[in-house]
């Protein structure tokens, strides 16, 4: 078993945990159409400092272009993504490169960079934003969070060369060497094995308690979800269908919820 150490890397980035319970993103009126569908329609959301806000839905429901949004990788069309008071919905990508340091993503297929090695992957966010900057100290940073994620000994390896579940790790990896204040998750544990997701999922657990990470994590998986999150979404048809504890989902008599924590499909589904 990995014992988690945790040390953020000395730094000017911040780690202090802000106070917990106050927004630290909010999204407001978000709607987006792409190739003339309309995705999101109307999207209202605050996630708060310090939780663990899991985000479920139907495959296609728009999840993944939801999460896009927040670190300003899509642009709204009509509605706002406030972050720590500050509307990044339409800033130019110099103006996001701050937030883009306080803001980590870990790709629902990895996004790893295919011409680098998994060490050089993990070392990337250090050496490009100088976090570390002795060779040693890298080389420790990077061996601690490949243990965490128990991809110890792959440091060589391409990302051609490794599994999906691999490559997720790695990404993983590479989203917590720089421990930034908020972590996007798309399916963290999607094509893992049960003692892999559960690793992952005491991860993000850990990151959350020791550095008071704010997560938004997006997830089919239900056990997942009751261990990791302070409160559940429910995207449905573009907007926030349920909001709610883990608590208030698993026992919601409302058909919409019922049927996804029930894996009912309807008519419509198919
Ligand atoms: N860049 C894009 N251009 C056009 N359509 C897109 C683009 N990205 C996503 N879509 C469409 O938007 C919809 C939502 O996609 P998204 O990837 O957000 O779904 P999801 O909820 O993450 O699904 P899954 O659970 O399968 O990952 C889909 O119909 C998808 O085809
Ligand atoms: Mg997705």
């Amino acid at each position: 078993m990995t014992i988690l150490k945790l040390n953020p890397p000395k730094t000017n980035l911040h780690f202090s945990p802000p106070p917990p319970g106050q927004p630290l993103i909010s999204v407001r009126n978000l709607e987006q159409t792409l190739s003339h569908h309309t995705i999101l329609q109307g999207i209202n959301l605050d996630i708060l400092r310090g939780e663990t806000l899991v985000l479920l839905g139907k495959s296609g429901c728009g999840k993944s272009v939801f999460l896009r949004h927040l670190i300003g990788l899509l642009k709204p069309k009509k509605g706002n993504i406030i972050f720590e008071g500050v509307d990044i919905s339409n800033l130019s990508e110099t103006q996001l490169a701050p937030v883009r340091k306080r803001i980590g993503i870990v790709f629902q297929d990895g996004a790893l960079f295919d011409s680098l090695n998994v060490f050089d992957n993990v070392a990337f966010p250090l050496r490009e934003r100088e976090a570390i900057n002795c060779p040693f100290k890298i080389q420790e940073r990077v061996a601690e969070v490949l243990e965490l994620v128990n991809m110890t000994g792959h440091e060589k390896k391409l990302p051609a060369s490794l599994s999906g579940g691999m490559r997720k790790r790695v990404a993983l990896a590479r989203a917590i060497a720089c421990p930034p204040d908020v972590l996007l998750y798309d399916e963290p544990t999607a094509g893992l094995d049960p003692i892999i997701s559960d690793s992952i999922n005491r991860l993000i657990r850990r990151l959350q308690e020791r550095l008071g990470i704010t997560s938004v994590v997006v997830t089919h998986d239900l056990a997942s979800t009751r261990f990791i999150a302070d409160r559940v979404a429910l995207l449905h048809e573009g907007r926030i269908h349920f909001l709610g504890s883990v608590e208030d989902l698993f026992s919601s008599n409302d058909p919409i919820v019922y049927n996804f924590v029930n894996a009912k499909s309807t008519e419509t589904d198919l």
